[in-house]
């Protein structure tokens, strides 16, 4: 019974078949007047390679090329000239003084950016204070605060508050702060001693030895992934933030308890800004000029705080070696999120834009936030001790 009922499925299969091939057939004799050619395309049908314009756009093209498998055999004869720059991956980090040329009008850039572009090749500086037991206990949440080395006061509120490394509610928390290094050209006070005894008495310092600017951060961002695979890679969570925000971290703790796979594996959530792009007017912080950077922006979360997920912290330590520095941190970690098929979450509990001015001095109001920038050291600690507080009893 069966074995008719499949000659019979087979012969039906047979006969479409036939009918295809003679549909077909007749269709293709009906170009026979001569037409009967194999077609090509008077053009390519993709298009160019050609160099991008933008000095970081075109840094992203040859990394591009360089990672892209396919091409892993291409001779380097083959390689336009443009393509075969390999000052980003030469080792050791020496100034790249090509840059001068290969820039659009290098000359009249601001000092940061020649500053950048010249070591923007440049990813590894030492280690100079480490924190290699900080996480031997795999840590449920790993707190990194970006912070400088003068901002004493800043660190030890957020360890008073919000940064209160050990068991909250019952979960294990560590705290660290990420640091780079002051150069001598920069006439800052030596703090060094301070920095030591800091260290020593709380064991929560990691430092680098790079200069701590803010086109520097997309350094402190790459060493701090790198940091996380070597020394706590066992974290759950990852908040990376400012030390100058406010975080509630008995609502995060709360937040990602209550998370589940593979949403827990895949999380990367803040503050989302989408649909921007470079700031064009020289004035403001965030200015970058055509000659460095042309396109929009991929969704990224605003650098005063996000939260991520371990794996994802691996992800995006792997993929960074595929996506070139761009001068501002946060906008780098969105392209980062981009090259691996990802975009971060806008959760409404991230306010990196403050909260209304009428709800500040209200302990309530930070009860189901999660971040709110910016606060004093005074403010963290106010804000924690409401927050702590097991008679606060909020609708
Ligand atoms: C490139 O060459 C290596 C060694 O000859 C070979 O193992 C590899 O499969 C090649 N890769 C591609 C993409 O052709
Ligand atoms: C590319 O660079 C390599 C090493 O610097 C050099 O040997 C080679 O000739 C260059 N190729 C072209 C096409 O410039
Ligand atoms: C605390 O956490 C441990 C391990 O995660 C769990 O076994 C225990 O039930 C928790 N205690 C409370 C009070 O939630
Ligand atoms: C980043 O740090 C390196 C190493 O200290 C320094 O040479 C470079 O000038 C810094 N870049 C900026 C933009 O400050
Ligand atoms: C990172 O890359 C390595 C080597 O390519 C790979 O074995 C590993 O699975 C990757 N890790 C993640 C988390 O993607």
């Amino acid at each position: 019974m069966a074995r008719r009922r499949l000659k019979l499925v087979v012969m039906v299969i047979m006969m479409v078949n036939f009918f295809i091939f003679i549909i077909i057939s007749r269709h293709s004799s009906q170009d026979k007047n001569g037409l009967n050619k194999v077609r090509i395309p008077s053009k390519p049908f993709w298009s160019k390679l050609v160099p991008k314009s933008a000095y970081c756009n075109r840094q992203q093209q040859i990394l591009d090329l360089q990672n892209n498998p396919v091409l892993a055999n291409y001779s380097t004869a083959d390689v336009p000239d443009w393509l075969n720059d390999t000052s980003l991956t030469s080792y050791p980090c020496q100034p790249n003084f090509k840059v001068t040329t290969q820039v659009k009008e290098y000359n009249s850039l601001p000092v940061r950016f020649k500053d950048f572009l010249i070591f923007m090749h440049c990813r590894s500086y030492p280690i100079m204070v480490d924190q290699p037991d900080v996480c031997k206990e795999p840590p449920f949440l790993l707190l990194a605060v970006k912070s400088l080395a003068p901002h004493f006061d800043r660190r030890q509120a957020i360890r008073q508050s919000w940064g209160r490394a050990g068991v909250v509610a019952n979960r294990t928390v560590v705290t660290v702060f990420l640091l780079g290094n002051a150069t001598p050209g920069d006439h800052h006070p030596d703090l060094s001693g301070m920095l030591r005894y800091e260290s020593v008495r709380h064991r929560d310092i990691v430092q680098w030895d790079y200069r701590d600017s803010f086109f520097n951060l997309t350094v402190k961002e790459v060493l701090f992934l790198e940091w996380i695979q070597n020394r706590c890679a066992g974290a759950r969570f990852v908040f990376k933030g400012d030390d100058d925000v406010f975080v509630n971290t008995f609502r995060i703790l709360d937040f990602l308890g209550g998370l589940s796979e593979p949403k827990a594996r895949d999380l990367f959530v803040g503050d989302v800004i989408t649909n921007a792009g470079p700031h064009r007017d020289k004035k403001v912080k965030y200015f970058i000029p055509e000659s460095m950077y042309v396109g929009m922006y991929p969704p990224y979360a605003g650098g005063g705080g996000y939260l991520y997920s371990g794996d994802i912290a691996a992800r995006l330590h792997n993929v960074s070696r595929q996506v070139t520095l761009y001068p501002i941190d946060d906008v780098y970690t969105g392209m980062c999120l981009r090259k691996l098929g990802l975009a971060p979450e806008k959760h409404k509990g991230f306010r990196t834009f403050n909260i209304e001015e009428k709800y500040r001095s209200n302990p309530c109001a930070y009860k189901s936030l999660m971040l709110v920038h910016p606060r004093t050291p005074q403010e963290m600690i106010q804000i924690w001790a409401w927050l702590s507080n097991p008679d606060l009893k909020c609708q």
